[in-house]
């Protein structure tokens, strides 16, 4: 018999508390925070869904990996340990630990990076464009057309466009230092790539002399993807698809704070020699050594044993399902979301349900903003607040408003997320009343995270 219920594949072993507050004293801390949702104390939040990064709910056994590391400067047994790890799953010669993903784009971009370079993604992440333009060089995203389109139904949403791809490096492929595939899209809506698009995309790769690399953040949720949807491939387990998905690649940048289920962390690897050798004296000069690149031994255990749960298929059954079901019901209440759900999140159309907000009055930031009002609940602009302002000052709308609602990793049960169903609901009985956000203060790079906002003066 399958039963309906989704079952979470572990039970609680330790609890954190959760604190109540009035519609009132969450409006008071948002105002504070300059209506800006990082600016707020997390104590202040009730359901935490800014982010799936480095928020996930570590297991008994990296609990006790941790209680293994060994702190040596140079050459700690927790190295061996960590690279072992990851080369089981990303068989790369040369693995180089960071503190996190960006500290390994940091690097890469530096080494690869530079004025009239020009790098294509399926879309960057934040953090990847805004470290491949401080290189001088020109981030450029070349998604499926279906990807821009957050109703239209598609199994691989978070595909490259090959033809895109095809007339880039046709035209500008001596510019191109690496061709980057984000695995699963995030900025796309969490949507995954299939193994026939990174093997059209190796092509294109072969045939211009250009490296490819992943930036996999989400390399589990999306193997799951292939394994339950692409033809030829369920009988396939996650860790081979991994592996695959690897062997296609000269190289991978690494948020460990994702799939990896660790807290922090992360690594650049790849197979070319010099580039390595490159990497490493960039490391040095930020990071730390080679066999602990800014993490602590014990980190480095916490994630190798996180590694090994990821590709799960209990684990991962359970994790794509618990995000669909968030997904299904808000459909159900005609609250439109990027469709498929993807598997770190739920994306809410803020440009479809605040239609009447035009989108440089920022419908995604009026949305998560009363989200939190609501319910207590934190999601995450991802539109023109963050993609909108451009390196020249000008400002355009981004192509989609979405609010995203990350799920952390073994965090929430069930009750939490029929709790933010509802506050969703009530939302969007209140969406005709919500008025549009103007910035009054913003930073150079990556506003999204610092910016402040204030109404729209009334007009009429
Ligand atoms: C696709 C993608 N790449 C890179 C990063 C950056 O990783 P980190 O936050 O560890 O610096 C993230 C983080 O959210 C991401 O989602």
């Amino acid at each position: 018999m399958a039963y309906k219920t989704i079952i979470e594949p572990f039970r609680i072993h330790s609890v954190e508390p959760l604190r109540l507050t009035t519609e009132e004293e969450r409006r008071s801390a948002l105002e504070d925070a300059g209506r800006n949702l990082f600016g707020l104390h997390a104590a202040d939040v009730l359901i935490d869904l800014l982010t799936d990064s480095g928020t996930g709910a570590m297991s008994r056994d990296q609990w006790a990996a941790i209680q293994h590391g060994d702190e040596s400067y140079a050459g700690s047994p927790s190295w061996y340990v960590f690279l072992e790890a990851v080369q089981e799953l990303f068989p790369f010669r040369h693995v180089i630990p960071t503190h996190q993903g960006r500290a390994a784009e940091k690097i890469l971009f530096t080494a690869l990076g530079g004025p009239g370079k020009v790098v294509p993604n399926n879309t960057h992440f934040d953090t990847t464009r805004a470290n491949v333009e401080f290189s001088g060089a020109e981030a450029v995203d070349l998604p499926i057309a279906a990807a821009l389109h957050p109703s239209e139904r598609h199994p691989f949403k978070g595909n490259v466009d090959l033809d895109a791809l095809a007339r880039l490096l046709e035209e500008r492929a001596a510019d191109v230092p690496v061709v980057m595939v984000t695995v699963t899209n995030n900025s796309g809506g969490g949507q995954p790539v299939s193994l026939g698009n990174l093997r059209g995309v190796r092509e294109l790769c072969d045939r211009h002399g250009v490296p490819l690399f992943l930036d996999a953040c989400r390399f589990a949720e999306n193997a799951w993807f292939v394994h339950e949807r692409e033809e030829g491939q369920a009988r396939r387990s996650v860790k081979e698809i991994v592996r695959e998905f690897a062997s296609l690649a000269d190289g991978m940048t690494m948020s460990a704070k994702k799939d990896p289920l660790a807290n922090i962390g992360g690594w650049l690897a790849c197979n070319d020699d010099a580039l390595a050798a490159r990497c490493r004296t960039l490391l040095v000069l930020t990071e730390g050594f080679p066999t602990y690149g800014g993490l602590a031994g014990r980190d480095l255990e916490a994630i190798a044993q996180g590694l090994r749960e990821a590709v799960d298929h209990e684990y991962l059954r359970y994790r794509i399902r618990s995000t669909a079901y968030l997904g299904d019901a808000l459909l159900r209440a005609g609250i439109p979301i990027v469709e498929p759900v993807g598997g770190h999140a739920v994306y809410l159309d803020a440009r479809a349900l605040l239609s009447h907000i035009p989108p440089l009055e920022y419908p995604g930031q009026v949305l998560a903003c009363e989200l939190y009002l609501a319910g207590g609940v934190r999601g995450c602009e991802i539109g023109t607040v963050m993609f909108g302002r451009h390196s020249d000052g000008s400002e355009s709308p981004a192509a989609m408003d979405l609010v995203r609602l990350a799920i952390p990793r073994r965090t929430y049960t069930q009750s939490h997320i029929d709790y933010v169903i509802e506050v969703c609901e009530e939302v969007a009985r209140r969406a005709p009343t919500l008025r549009g956000l103007r910035i009054v203060e913003e930073p150079e790079t990556l506003r999204h995270f610092t910016a402040r906002f204030a109404s729209v003066p009334e007009t009429g």
